[in-house]
């Protein structure tokens, strides 16, 4: 059976008849809406591609059905960081040449991932009828999966902003570097005041010990509670700087995957669990649907 095949095998597997116990419970592991999360960042190269990729493993190996959407324009992300070559993306599926099945991908830990390509910029251009097809197909895979992360590209444009507003929680990348700190500032700043957004998570990439994270932390809430009311930044944890990351991404891995017990990988597996005990003190608000819902603007 084709991958592809696979997919909608499993998809459609939710209006059979009921299985009995271990087998159901595997089908069905998504019982409440997933959570849509945003990965972003003001500048570019902190490690958004590799920390939505080592998450979305780490939620994986928990058990979780995750979804990666790879809204990144630029050529060297997701696909490339996996050394996967998906044939389509959402340009067909908007096209109507592909369902949304057939240009899913699976990728390590049997994560999907949802290849976005040039169809991004498409999505304020579809027809009525493109998006309540494309939203219909969105509702089946829905009820299948307990994250969808996203993983944009850096800094202020539309297509970041779209992706941003839609999610239901956003976490923004820094590195100590003061170009990334003014970036993200600069970011945040934007999306408080000309969008309203006010609840941002922070986490500190490619740090030496937790201790310069904070710092880095605390310099972002310093300027910005200055100059933003009501903002509410959340300090969420860090990465460490770790060689075995850059290693893993030269062999066209996960760090998480080739090198479990580095130190960054199991700073992954900490932050998929911390997103995994959160889940059920959140009020999640909306679904899958309501993310795209939103993006289409309906
Ligand atoms: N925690 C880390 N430790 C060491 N190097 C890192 C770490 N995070 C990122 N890097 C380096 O930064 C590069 C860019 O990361 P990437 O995830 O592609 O950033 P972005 O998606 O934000 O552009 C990686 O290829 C890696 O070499
Ligand atoms: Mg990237």
């Amino acid at each position: 059976m084709t991958q592809a095949a696979t997919l909608k095998k499993m998809m459609s597997s939710s209006v059979s008849a009921p299985l009995p116990g271990d087998e159901q419970a595997a089908l069905t592991s998504a019982t409440a809406p997933p959570r849509v999360i945003c990965v972003t960042s003001g500048k570019g190269g902190v490690g958004k591609t590799n920390i939505t990729a080592n998450l979305a493993y780490a939620l994986a190996r928990k058990g979780k059905q995750v979804l990666v959407l790879d809204a990144d324009l630029n050529l060297a992300n997701i696909d490339v960081l996996l050394g996967l070559t998906p044939r389509y993306n959402l340009h067909h599926v908007f096209l109507g040449e592909k369902n949304l099945a057939e240009i899913l991908v699976r990728g390590p830990g049997d994560m999907m991932i949802l290849p976005a390509g040039s169809g991004v910029m498409e999505i304020a251009d579809l027809s009525e009828s493109q998006k309540l097809y494309f939203l219909n197909e969105m509702e089946g895979l829905g009820q299948k999966i307990d994250f969808m992360i996203i993983d944009t590209g850096a800094g202020i444009n539309n297509n970041v902003i779209y992706f941003t507003l839609a999610a239901q929680e956003r976490i923004i990348i820094l590195n100590p570097e003061p170009t990334s700190l003014t970036d993200a500032y600069a970011m945040i700043k934007v999306l408080s005041c000309n969008y309203d957004v006010k609840k941002f998570r922070i986490l500190v990439n490619s740090v030496f010990a937790e201790k310069e994270a904070l710092n880095v932390f605390r310099q972002l809430t310093k300027v910005a509670d200055r100059f933003l009311d009501s903002l509410s930044l959340d300090f969420m944890g860090f990465i460490p700087y770790d060689d075995r990351l850059p290693q893993a991404v030269r062999r066209q891995r996960l760090v998480t995957e080739l090198s479990p017990d580095s130190s960054a990988a199991l700073r992954f597996v900490q932050l998929a669990e911390q997103l995994c005990r959160e889940k059920n003190q959140l009020h999640i608000d909306g679904n899958i649907k309501f993310f795209w819902k939103g993006l289409f603007n309906l």
